[in-house]
């Protein structure tokens, strides 16, 4: 595997090797990011992974300082998977300046879910994920890139910029890869104690109960979904929300026989403990 940290040494090991497929990552790998690996072998001439931690897609309060950073384990991994080119830039590769033009997602999809409880959130990743497209793309006209399904609204948006902005890019998306208990695995569940590890797949459940009922049942969505937010808060949790969308806009669905027939997902995201955890489950 070749590791490369700055942007002109990126294009030259990419020179001559074909169309690249990407998958981009902030790093402390886990199986659920090796698969999105696996999946970019059988889709480029060239797998190349990049790991950089971008504190654009961070707040204030949130964990940038803290972020597991485990780079010789990462190396490793990534070239047990097949990665052909790791792109590792350091801070001043990738803002030499500071990053004043930005990339404004579409507030109808990048304000809501997500972007309600971590503003700029999206603003901070399609910034980096422009930037690094740029990187990886610009000199080889195009290619693929790979995004996990556990963040569903990223995937959205990135799909969306991608379409807007007309990049030769195709974007795939990778399944969602679990615990045996069903706890989607995140780099952050690395953050939770030996006993919230225990309770963890309680998220995964809700979720799954919330999209029965919503299917099966006649109650107002608004009513199943703040009864399965209750739920989780009798079991400690604190949720920002649970709730039943359409997989086409994340909008909720129009009326009951949307919700009877109409692809749709129950996404959620709540703390435990410390640990803030997203999750998703489409139906
Ligand atoms: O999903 C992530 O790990 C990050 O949001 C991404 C896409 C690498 C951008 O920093």
């Amino acid at each position: 595997m070749h590791i490369v940290h700055s942007i002109p040494d990126l294009r030259a090991a990419l020179a001559q090797r074909g169309r690249p497929a990407f998958v981009p990552t902030m790093g402390n790998l886990h199986d659920g990011h090796l698969s999105l690996v696996h999946i970019a072998g059988q889709q480029g001439d060239v797998t190349v992974a990049s790991i950089f931690v971008n504190r654009l897609q961070f707040l204030p309060h949130e964990d940038f300082d803290s972020y597991p950073r485990t780079w010789e384990a990462d190396c490793a991994k990534l070239e047990s998977a097949g990665c052909d080119v790791l792109f590792a830039p350091r801070e001043k590769d990738l803002y030499p300046e500071p990053q004043v033009f930005k990339v404004q997602p579409d507030p109808l999809l990048a304000d809501i879910l997500e972007g309600e409880f971590r503003p700029g959130f999206f603003t901070g990743v399609c910034t980096v994920v422009m930037k690094l497209f740029s990187c990886v793309f610009a000199t080889t006209g195009g290619g693929s890139a790979v995004f996990g399904m556990k963040d569903y609204q990223q995937l959205m948006v990135i799909r969306r910029m991608v379409q807007q902005f007309a990049m030769p890019i195709e974007i795939i998306a990778g399944n969602t890869t679990r615990a045996d208990d069903g706890l989607a695995l995140s780099s952050r569940n690395g953050y939770l104690s030996a006993e919230e590890r225990q309770q963890a797949m309680a998220l995964s459940q809700a979720l799954k109960a919330l999209a029965e009922a919503a299917r099966d049942g006649s109650a107002p969505l608004a009513d199943l979904e703040a009864a399965a937010m209750q739920a989780l808060r009798d079991k400690g949790w604190e949720p920002d929300y649970l709730t039943v969308r359409n997989r086409s806009d994340l909008l909720a669905p129009a009326d009951a026989s949307a919700r009877a027939d109409a692809p749709l997902v129950a996404l959620g995201a709540a703390r435990l403990g410390s640990t803030r955890l997203i999750d998703n489950l489409e139906f």
